[in-house]
């Protein structure tokens, strides 16, 4: 469960945004306004801080962050341009436009901010505040809209403390957001696709781009063909290995995913063994899941078996995302 945090509310100030970052920094969560909606930011490369932003938001499951920079080349770090996405930066950022692109080779971004995904969401928002706090930071900040998980996105500070008092550290007061709705997202991994409309009207984007926008596929048998979900556009990452939940033994030619102190007789047969958390800690569990699933999708092993994880707080999302990479074959 999340420990009750004293959450500050603080105007928009020099001191304010100073506090931002240092908060940011060391591991923090501080609510901020864009121009779209207030988003809820933590520091992108931190894995522990952005599995405390899912757990304050009670994300029943992780869906991929918006990761927001300063300017197109704090972008291009993260993740890499095609022509249509150069357009789209040069046309409409800073402002509401979201580009979907592949990650860069040295993506500083932590795996669980991007769901495990090789693709990443990249914004440069124009807004005082966001752009103030980006630039004393100086590091990527993912940040979702500030609202729990299922309610509406908020556009004034007094909306983000009602939804999050007491469990993110910082809300930076900067008024009621001009835009009032999130921003547009497009991808740019092919043909540009519209994967959630917005801030920015698909007609300006065709505009930009000199050419219309692919249509966003439709989940198979889903109510009213209502697009998917955009993080669910993205395939998920899936190991090709296959998974075994709950697993009470493991066999040999298997892969341990450990959590929490591990039966010695475990250690002894696995092929090879990785602990999401050896101290039983869902944050950090959380922080290591999709890079820990990587490395022992590479061993070569017949199978990874995962010990039971516990269902409570970020649990119930590291058990959705393990059952769906089980699932996914
Ligand atoms: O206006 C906005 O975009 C606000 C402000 C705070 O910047 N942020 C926002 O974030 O709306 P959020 O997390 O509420 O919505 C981000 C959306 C999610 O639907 C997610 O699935 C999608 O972006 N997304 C993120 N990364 C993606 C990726 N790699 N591929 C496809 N969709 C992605
Ligand atoms: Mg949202």
């Amino acid at each position: 469960m999340t420990a009750l945090l004293a959450t500050r509310v603080a105007r928009a100030d020099s001191a304010s945004i100073a506090d931002a970052a240092r908060i940011l920094a060391v591991g923090g969560l501080v609510a901020f306004p864009t121009e779209t909606v207030y988003g809820l930011g933590a520091d992108a490369t931190n894995g522990a801080a952005v599995a405390r932003l899912y757990e304050a938001k009670g994300r029943p499951a992780f869906n991929p962050l918006i990761a927001h920079v300063i300017d197109v080349d704090a972008a291009k770090a993260l993740a890499r341009f095609d022509a249509d996405a150069e357009r789209l930066a040069a046309a409409f950022w800073p402002g509401p436009l979201t580009i979907v692109l592949p990650k860069a080779a040295r993506c500083p971004v932590a795996d669980l901010a991007t769901a495990g995904l090789d693709t990443i969401a990249v914004r440069v928002p124009d807004h005082s505040v966001a752009r103030a706090i980006l630039s004393a930071f100086g590091r990527p900040v993912v940040a979702p809209s500030a609202n729990r998980s299922g309610h509406v996105s908020p556009t004034t500070a007094e909306h983000v403390r009602a939804d999050l008092s007491g469990r993110i550290d910082l809300i930076v007061d900067g008024g009621a957001t001009s835009v009032g709705v999130e921003s547009t997202i497009v991808a740019c991994l092919g043909a540009p696709m519209l994967l959630r409309p917005g801030g920015v009207p698909r007609e300006a984007i065709e505009r930009a781009l000199s050419r219309k926008l692919a249509d966003t596929p439709h989940a198979a048998g889903h109510i009213d063909g209502a697009p998917l979900a955009p993080g669910m556009l993205a395939s998920h990452y899936a190991p090709r290995t296959r998974l075994r939940l709950n697993a009470k033994r493991v066999e040999p030619t298997e892969a341990l995913l450990a959590f929490g102190p591990i039966p010695p007789e475990h250690v002894e047969r696995a092929r090879s063994v990785l602990n999401l958390s050896p101290g039983g800690n869902l944050i950090e569990a959380a922080a290591n899941l999709f890079s820990h699933l990587r490395a022992l999708d590479a061993a070569g092993a017949s199978a990874i078996a995962v010990m039971p994880i516990p269902e409570d707080g970020l649990g119930e999302a590291i058990n959705d995302r393990l059952k769906r990479a089980a699932a996914d074959r």
